[in-house]
């Protein structure tokens, strides 16, 4: 189905970015800053490919899951090519895959994507789908084994949850170390102002965490028992759900059983009650090492939406954290204290996740907040271009330029008038 399109002139940049930010078979984030394949971008560039181009979006994916660990893992970055403009590169993180890649993973957001493009053309995607799913599926195992034993999902590093220094994950970032890291030079304040990147005591801290994991060989039972943080992640929680179920649904059009994923997103969803805090009236993360709610609501906690969780309170919340700002949906809560309205994930708004949301809200029936953040998100993108992230208060456009999950998410959504599910 058409939706009506707010500007052929955008479209037509967007086209251009992601086309301009292929790298063969793969796409990175924006020239410069981000110079290798990141999981979750690749993701949503797929979706963004598969409103002009079919086939290169199976291919986004294909070549993402080319670099899956024996275990199922899915690392967060893919080193295909080396570029010396970037750190930590792939001698820091020294997990030995070929091709080299982190030792990490990022938000599971690829059979939602997955789906959305099969559903686009069934008939021509049904083959590359079924080459994919049993890859998507070891994926979904892996999460499920090293990352829910707590019941929700928990990540062993910051960047895996994508919301690198969100204020969710202060409490644990407190208890690591980073004294000793020795000395590093960053790239990426070469590439965008430094106000608007995490600080060196974060950075110190974010290297601490990957000499661990390369010096236990990345053992990611190790990492998970004995490094320095542990957290549950709301976002990934519910991500996660909306993939397992997404999931079973292309397993189904497959003619695969899927009762054993169904099982997995059963358990996911009897879990997610143990991250609501009745203190801050919301999903919170948590420090699995003591327990401890990090007391800090912000965008994750309404990827809710995604996984069919809704109720009064968490909409309440929604609208509090909304009306604070004028421009999507803000990363942190602008009542904090550590709100920052131009700092990462610390308060800006991001594109990719606002789209995340409205898929969340419409499926919910929510037409008229979807609408909403729809517009907002588009009316940035209109003002100001392609930008990674957006100041939700005045709009000012902040980080990479050019970047290919904006293009993406206009292409699918923020373009497309009128259904948050977007689609060309
Ligand atoms: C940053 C973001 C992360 C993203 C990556 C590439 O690390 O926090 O979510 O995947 O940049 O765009």
């Amino acid at each position: 189905m058409t939706n009506p399109r707010i500007s052929p002139a955008l479209d037509e940049q967007a086209r251009a970015i992601l086309t301009g930010n292929d790298r063969g078979g793969y796409t990175v984030p924006t020239d410069g800053l981000y110079p290798y394949q990141w999981n979750w971008d690749s993701a949503f560039a797929a979706w963004g490919f598969a409103t002009f181009d079919l086939d290169r979006a199976w291919t986004e994916l294909d070549t993402l899951f080319s670099a899956q660990w024996a275990d199922g893992m899915v690392p967060h970055i893919i080193f295909h090519k080396p570029d010396p403009g970037y750190f930590p590169g792939p001698d820091v993180w020294g997990t030995g895959q070929s091709p080299e890649t982190s030792g990490i993973s990022q938000p599971p957001v690829a059979a939602t994507m997955a789906r959305l493009i099969f559903e686009m053309d069934a008939e021509a995607g049904r083959d590359r789908l079924a080459a994919l799913y049993p890859r998507m599926l070891a994926w979904h195992r892996w999460w499920r084994d090293q990352r829910c034993g707590s019941g929700v999902v928990a990540i062993t590093h910051p960047w895996e949850s994508g919301r690198d220094n969100c204020p969710d994950w202060d409490i644990g970032m407190a208890n690591v170390d980073g004294s000793n890291v020795g000395e590093y030079t960053r790239r990426d304040t070469g590439h965008v102002d430094a106000s608007m990147r995490p600080g060196k005591a974060d950075y110190d801290r974010y290297i601490a965490m990957v000499q661990f994991g390369r010096d236990c060989g990345w053992d990611q039972s190790e990492i998970v028992a004995n490094g320095p943080f542990l957290m549950a992640d709301p976002g990934i929680t519910f991500i996660l759900l909306r993939a397992h179920d997404d999931l079973a649904a292309l397993g189904r059009a497959l003619g695969h059983d899927v009762s054993e994923v169904e099982g997995w997103a059963a358990d996911l969803r009897a879990a997610v009650p143990s991250i609501w805090n009745a203190e801050t009236r919301g999903f919170d993360a948590r420090d699995l090492k003591t327990g401890r709610f990090s007391g800090r609501i912000g965008s994750a906690a309404f990827l809710a939406y995604l996984a069919n969780v809704e109720s009064p309170e968490l909409d309440a919340r929604m609208t509090e954290l909304w009306d604070a700002v004028r421009y999507g949906f803000p990363s942190a809560d602008p009542a904090s204290e550590e709100f920052d309205p131009r700092r990462y994930w610390r308060g800006p708004s991001w594109p990719v996740v606002n789209a995340l949301m409205a898929i969340g809200l419409t499926d919910r029936g929510r037409h008229a907040a979807a609408e909403r953040l729809r517009r907002e998100t588009a009316e940035l993108i209109e003002a100001h271009g392609f930008f990674e992230y957006f100041d939700p208060i005045d709009g000012t456009p902040c980080g990479g330029d050019a970047f290919t999950w904006t293009a993406a998410i206009w292409l699918t959504w923020a373009g497309a008038a009128g259904d948050a599910k977007g689609g060309a």
